[in-house]
């Protein structure tokens, strides 16, 4: 099964993705993932990604269409992937559905996580995982089980985004409803959009996605 979850920063894209990476052998492809190695690794990409990143604007389609169209190529995708962070703008929509009948690939579900602007920024100040293995934590809302260790290796070492700041998050918010927001009614033509409640508490949300993927 080939999804997209969709919705604005910190609605819980990440989150989720892991949890059906876990429970379905899906492979979670985010691009905010990729980006985040390029810049850490110092390739051009990451270069160029990096000013865009920090002040919260969204990279050129081309590249990210390029980099997404290159990855769906691994044989890893093959059990199923759930695009975090792309399309998120109506060129890669569009440029979505061509690259995946030119590859023979389908995609089943859009499910949209719809959270209020409100919520979302004490969740991403508060977001921070683990330096290690990239476990996802919160400071009141998803502690590890022993404080300061994490729950997946042990680790102690953590570490939070640079993006992840009250400022940069209301530019990321605004280029979501400007840019973002505008390809749900594109999916809702195609009959893919499924819309779950991404206020409730993270496990119900797990069970709402659940129950639309069967
Ligand atoms: P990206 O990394 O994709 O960031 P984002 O879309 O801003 O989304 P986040 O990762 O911040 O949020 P999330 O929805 O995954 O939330 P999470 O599960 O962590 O992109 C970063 C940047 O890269 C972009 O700004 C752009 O510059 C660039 N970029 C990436 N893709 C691009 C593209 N296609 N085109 C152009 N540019 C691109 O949850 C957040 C926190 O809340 C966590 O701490 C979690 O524990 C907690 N939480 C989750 N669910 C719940 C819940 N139900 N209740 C309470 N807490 C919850």
């Amino acid at each position: 099964m080939n999804i997209i979850l969709l919705g604005p920063p910190g609605a819980g894209k990440g989150t989720q993705a892991k949890r059906l990476e876990t429970g379905r052998g899906m492979i979670q492809l985010s691009t905010g993932d990729m980006l985040r190695a390029a810049v850490a690794a110092g390739t051009e990409l990451g270069k160029q990604a990096q000013k865009v990143m920090d002040a919260g604007n969204l990279v050129s389609d081309d590249l990210m269409i390029g980099l997404i169209s290159e990855r769906l190529d691994q044989d890893d995708t093959k059990g199923g992937f759930i695009l975090d962070g792309f399309p998120r703008t109506t060129a890669q929509a569009q440029a979505l559905d061509e690259m995946l009948e030119q590859k023979g690939l389908v995609l089943d579900y859009v499910i949209e996580l719809r959270v209020d602007d409100a919520a979302l920024v004490r969740r991403i100040v508060g977001r921070y995982t683990c330096a290690r293995c990239g476990q996802g934590y919160h400071d009141e809302f998803q502690k590890p089980k022993v404080e300061g260790v994490c729950d997946a290796c042990g680790s102690t070492e953590f570490k939070r985004r640079a993006d992840d700041n009250a400022e940069t998050v209301t530019s990321r918010l605004e280029a979501y409803h400007r840019q973002t927001a505008p390809i749900i009614p594109y999916y809702e033509k195609e009959g893919k959009l499924k819309t779950v409640d991404g206020m409730a508490e993270i496990d119900e949300v797990t069970r709402e996605i659940e129950a639309i993927l069967g």
